[in-house]
């Protein structure tokens, strides 16, 4: 992020100015303030703008994403706001948004990492090989898209090359992925691969999270392996059957 600033800590200031009132985005360039000369004792003139500007060309775009996605009061509210969000450089170069897959309010939702070309093809995620395998690994454990299991990506729009996704972009649209948990309301979340945990829990190092419970968005999260992983690395799929067990259990044990 051009101002040095983490994700985590840029969105906290985004909320924070939310908090005290926020409600648009002021001037086109961002100004370090820090950098201005000093004008001796301020004036006691009440000043007419509303709070401190926004640093940076990304907290201006995660303001208005935060805007767009608190006023979505359904899934598919969310999904027209964010096919009308035109600050997402990868917008241009995708042929659509991939909202979701599966059915809303299922007890499990699964959060990915962005469409690759099928999916920005199909404009479903998880269409292609990972995602085959993604069914497969559900099915072995009863679930599925058509009954129990909700499907959506940290980024709705392909990245160029299927490179991966930067932090400005993961930051821009956290958003629109925190409204959309809290609309399809599902009992646990399961991030696949360091991507969506970057992105939900801010930590990565999927080797070590893998299998650990963690909590956000006041939901027990579940961090497993990224199913392109385990095609590339089969050997690691022992790992993952252990992870799917876990979440049978918990789902199981589940009031
Ligand atoms: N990989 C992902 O993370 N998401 C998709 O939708 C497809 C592949």
């Amino acid at each position: 992020m051009e101002s040095g600033l983490d994700i985590h800590t840029a969105r906290a200031l985004l909320e924070w100015q939310i908090e005290l009132g926020v409600t648009e985005a002021i001037g086109d360039a961002p100004v370090d303030r820090y950098a201005l000369p000093d004008t001796g004792p301020k004036s006691k003139k009440p000043t007419a703008k509303p709070a401190t500007p926004v640093k940076s060309e990304s907290l201006d775009a995660a303001l208005v994403a935060q805007q767009a996605a608190t006023s979505a009061g359904t899934l598919s509210d969310l999904r027209a706001a964010m096919e009308a969000f035109d600050l997402c450089e990868l917008k241009r170069g995708a042929r659509q948004l991939v909202f979701a897959d599966g059915t809303p309010c299922s007890p499990v939702m699964i959060i990915g990492e962005a469409p690759g070309r099928g999916e920005d093809r199909e404009g479903k995620p998880f269409v292609g090989r990972a995602g085959q395998l993604l069914d497969r690994m559900l099915a072995a454990i009863d679930l599925n898209r058509t009954k129990n299991v909700y499907i959506t990506n940290v980024l709705p729009w392909r990245p160029p090359q299927n490179r991966d996704p930067k932090p400005e972009e993961i930051g821009m649209m956290g958003p629109f992925l925190e409204r959309h948990v809290a609309l399809a309301k599902p009992k646990v979340l399961v991030v696949m691969g360091n991507i969506s945990c970057q992105a939900v829990l801010g930590k990565r190092g999927i080797t070590r999270l893998r299998g650990q419970w963690n909590q956000a968005f006041d939901l027990p999260v579940l961090p497993m392996f990224h199913p392109a992983y385990l095609l590339r690395q089969p050997q690691m799929k022992k790992q993952a059957w252990a992870d799917l067990l876990e979440l049978k259990s918990w789902l199981r044990t589940d009031k």
